[in-house]
């Protein structure tokens, strides 16, 4: 099966195209690839020019997509929303038409944004309700995903992290980081959230779009809802790092986008229906910690 991933230099895109060895891959993403070399193909492009996404699955005659590509700087959505509409929304349209065009399966992957964030954890049925640029693109993305290539899937994630060489910086990572320097770590105390292993996340993500035609709305973080001063002092006990977690409230620090205080994904959902089930927080921070010593010895 020929099986494409947008975002694919991004943090689940990349671990994505990781775990697809073996079949025909084509990694989509925007500039250079910045992946380790690998059985796949790769292209150029940009989600927002609502051409080459379209041509590039095309060409390759994609019969499964993965589109993990996004606008997810929430802060810069905020200050550019044209530019987030774009990416998030007419990118998605454009994924989801040229599936529909071609009959590939399709995974659409947002976020938990979607939820005001006023009585989280949330389930597939509760309503959302964007705040800002990112999450009501996000929002938008989904239903276009939805309505323009029916039979999809909308895959919705949470604060993504991983320890793979090459990823990108994240909360957790800076953790890791700022404690191993002796530096303090600021937390917020009042966000409540979900986390993914995006490890975990990206096989999930596949098993939906490859192994079931499950369609409509799944939560797919791993299963802890936790504040994110707990989910550092969880990181920092399972590195064996010690150092200042000083708590700090959302109101106190001056950021551009809103962000959902008591959020969080509920994912029993997904436990019932999938292979690989969302993982425990120690779980997936013993994956994190195996992820990160391979990333040490790489150098
Ligand atoms: N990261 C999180 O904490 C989080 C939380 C909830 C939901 N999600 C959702 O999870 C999905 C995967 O995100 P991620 O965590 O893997 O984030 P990521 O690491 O930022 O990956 C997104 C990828 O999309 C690419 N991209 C952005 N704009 C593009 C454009 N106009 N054209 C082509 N490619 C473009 C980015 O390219 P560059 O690498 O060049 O920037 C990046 O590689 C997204 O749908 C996101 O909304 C993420």
């Amino acid at each position: 099966m020929r099986v494409a991933v947008t975002g694919a230099n991004g943090l689940l895109g990349g671990e994505a195209v990781a775990q697809l060895g073996g079949r025909e891959v084509l990694a989509l993403g925007r500039g250079p690839c910045r992946l380790p070399p690998g059985p796949y193909r790769y292209a150029e492009v940009d989600l927002g020019d609502g051409r080459s996404v379209e041509a590039a699955l095309r060409a390759f005659g994609a019969e499964a997509v993965l589109h993990c590509g996004a606008a997810t700087d929430v802060d810069g959505c905020e200050r550019d929303p044209a530019m987030a509409w774009r990416a998030n929304v007419d990118g998605t349209a454009e994924v989801a038409r040229a599936c529909r065009a071609l009959g590939a399966r399709l995974v659409a992957v947002s976020t938990d944004y979607v939820f005001d964030g006023q009585a989280g954890p949330y389930a597939e049925e509760d309503q959302p309700n964007p705040r800002g640029a990112y999450a009501r693109s996000k929002r938008c993305g989904e239903e276009a995903a939805l309505l323009l290539a029916p039979g999809c899937a909308v895959a919705r994630v949470a604060v993504v992290y991983s320890g793979r060489p090459g990823a990108k910086p994240t909360f957790a990572t800076q953790v890791v980081e700022k404690l191993s320097r002796g530096e303090q770590v600021k937390a917020f105390s009042d966000q409540f959230v979900s986390t993914t292993l995006a490890a975990s996340g990206a096989a999930m993500c596949l098993e939906l779009l490859l192994e079931t035609a499950f369609t409509g709305v799944l939560h797919l973080s791993d299963a802890a809802v936790l504040d994110r001063v707990a989910f550092a002092q969880a990181v920092a006990r399972r590195f064996g790092l010690t150092g200042e977690i000083l708590p700090v409230k959302t109101a106190d620090v001056k950021l551009p986008a809103p962000r959902p205080l008591r959020a969080g994904l509920k994912v029993g959902r997904a436990a019932a229906l999938l292979r690989n089930r969302p993982l425990s927080l120690e779980e997936a921070l013993d994956r994190f910690h195996a992820e990160w010593q391979g990333r040490l010895a790489a150098g």
